[in-house]
């Protein structure tokens, strides 16, 4: 069994992450009805890593005998008007994910729980190279934006973004 604190924050987490995949599901829907499907594929296949980060995290909690409580996911909170506005509000909670991240793995430390913060290395890696991606988008967005050839050929790359199960195995 985990430390209950550890635990209820992993739990807790859960949610997060598939919050996570609906408010990038709401970004990739937004993205379809503007036209631009290679936007709206990069943000679905976001949606499935974070899914994916919810199911790693339930299968951890259940390695563990823990047992997870599924909690309601709320609407996204947010208004979307510009094409760049996905792009900024995706950065601003990829940061707020990565400081959830980095409370659990400071619980685990308080606690000296070893293997969960061997666990949440892999996560903390994640977020690194999350908000690494968000960034660029934001600046690729802020050079090429504005004219209709170069946004094509941005959308064209991110419509070839494709889904790739996660390096972490339990
Ligand atoms: Fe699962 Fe992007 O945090």
């Amino acid at each position: 069994m985990l430390n209950e604190t550890v635990a209820g924050l992993l739990n807790t987490q859960v949610n997060k992450e598939f919050y996570s995949a609906y408010l990038y599901l709401d970004f990739a829907n937004f993205y379809e009805d503007e036209g631009l499907k290679g936007f709206a594929n990069w943000y679905r296949v976001q949606a499935q890593e974070e899914r994916d980060h919810a199911m790693l995290m339930i299968q951890y909690l259940q390695n563990n005998d823990c047992k997870v409580v599924l909690e309601s996911i709320d609407k996204p909170n947010i208004e979307l008007n510009q094409k760049m506005d996905p792009l900024k509000q995706g950065y601003a909670h990829e940061q707020y994910v990565t400081s959830l991240i980095h409370n659990i793995y400071a619980a685990a430390y308080e606690v000296k729980d070893f293997r969960t913060m061997q666990f949440l290395d892999w996560f903390v890696k994640e977020q690194g190279e999350e908000e690494t991606n968000a960034s660029d988008l934001i600046k690729k967005m802020e050079l090429f934006g504005d004219d209709a050839k170069s946004l094509y050929m941005l959308d064209s790359e991110l419509g070839g973004r494709v889904y790739a199960a996660p390096s972490l195995v339990l």
